[in-house]
């Protein structure tokens, strides 16, 4: 299919089960034998396929699954350099604390903007190739004004999901002078950053040394706040700390990692709109234990699935993979890993337009080769992703 003009109508039938997220289709907001109208860039019509009206063009996906587009809600794929010795020490035995950070920091500010572009540009295709039509993407390896502002330019080329992440970790230069660094971000960065951004985010980890404590973490999302910028948090991924319960005081969209819990965490979590968002492919990355996702979703916290896709803790860009982790390491069904990598996302990210594919949804959906979605679990590492629409275009 070449791109459709605004007013024409797209019916994809021959559905073998459609994962919408649509109460409208019973409490599993799955159906089986169904079609799908697109029109405009979104989801007109959803149904039994015996029932569907006619449309000018059509495609038949031959009794294959489809489901909505994977929304990735952390990344980090503006960088340069490679930290796979870093990956080789790890899987040898030596621990993840973050301060290979540094690393990237440093080829990230020596690389030109073309270097970058390049980079994160594959990174997003080989995204979509895997079924990911919405991506968040964070600065925080730049440190400095300048290539914190080169970095959110960049990926505002590829997403309206920035995040500036300014307060990633000290840099080695004011390593001596946390206090002058904390200044740098909340004033001068932060002034240059946030026209490129959506969000603000801080690793906020008080066990690592080049992170941040609790009240440096709120100092720089209070001042994000201040600038037009909605707070998210990384939080509880080295040991329990005080993340979770900082980025719900503060009306976080979400707190990423999650690793790490206590009882208190999931109870201040379940009485709150932020949404814990689980990186498993970091958990296998770095060799750590696997948050606790059924104690979050039994207490009726909102859970996401993303990649964090970066060059340190995880250098996947695959959902499916991590769809296939929450299944096998962290006890979710195959149907709640789906709808955590999807409509988990979509929230995570306060966005109602897609991770689902409900009539007014974008039109951003992934046919499987596949008859089910349990195959995303059942088949792991299996390229499954055949055909990607995004707002009704087909794109991959
Ligand atoms: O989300 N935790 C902090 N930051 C990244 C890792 C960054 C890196 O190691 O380069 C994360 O895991
Ligand atoms: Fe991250």
């Amino acid at each position: 299919m070449t791109e459709p003009a605004e007013d024409r109508t797209l019916l994809v039938t021959g559905i073998g089960e459609l994962v919408a997220h649509d109460p409208a289709h019973g409490p599993s907001g799955v159906l089986t034998d169904a079609a799908l109208v697109a029109s405009g860039g979104r989801v007109v019509w959803t149904g039994p396929a015996a029932r569907a009206p006619a449309a000018d063009d059509r495609l038949d996906v031959e009794g294959r699954c489809v489901v909505p587009g994977f929304v990735d809600s952390h990344s980090h794929v503006v960088f340069a350099g490679d930290r796979s010795a870093e990956f080789a020490a790890r899987m040898a035995g030596e621990p993840y604390t973050g301060g290979g950070i540094a690393t990237t920091v440093a080829a990230t500010r020596a690389a030109s903007d073309d270097v970058l572009r390049h980079g994160a540009g594959r990174l997003v295709a080989e995204m979509l190739a895997q079924g990911t039509t919405t991506v968040e993407i964070k600065s925080g390896y730049g440190q400095d004004v300048a290539t914190e502002e080169r970095m959110l330019r960049l990926a505002r080329e590829l997403t309206d999901e920035t995040t500036f992440l300014g307060a990633h970790t000290v840099p080695a230069e004011l390593a001596h002078d946390r206090r002058a660094y904390l200044d740098l971000v909340t004033g001068p960065m932060l002034a240059a950053c946030a026209p490129h951004a959506r969000w603000v985010d801080v690793f906020c980890e008080p066990a690592a040394p080049t992170a941040f404590d609790a009240d440096e973490s709120r100092e720089v999302l209070e001042a994000g706040i201040r600038a037009g910028l909605l707070p998210r948090v990384h939080g509880n991924q080295l040991g329990p700390g005080p993340g979770v319960r900082l980025a719900v005081e503060v009306g976080a969209a979400s707190v990423d990692h999650c690793t790490h819990l206590t009882g208190d965490d999931v109870a201040a979590l379940a009485g709150s709109s932020t949404v814990a968002t689980l990186l498993p492919a970091v958990e296998f990355s770095t060799r750590s234990p696997y948050p606790d996702a059924r104690a979050l979703l039994d207490a009726g916290v909102a859970v996401a699935l993303a990649t964090d896709c970066n060059p340190g803790s995880c250098y996947s860009s695959s959902m499916p993979f991590v769809v296939a982790l929450a299944v096998r390491e962290m006890g979710l069904t195959p149907l709640e890993a789906v709808r955590a990598a999807t409509a988990g996302g979509a929230a995570a990210l306060r966005r109602d337009d897609v991770g689902t594919l409900r009539p007014g949804a974008r039109a951003d959906l992934v046919v499987l080769d596949a008859p089910s979605h349990v195959h995303l679990a059942y088949r792991p590492g299996v390229p499954l992703v055949r055909t990607v629409l995004r707002g009704g275009r087909t794109v991959v």
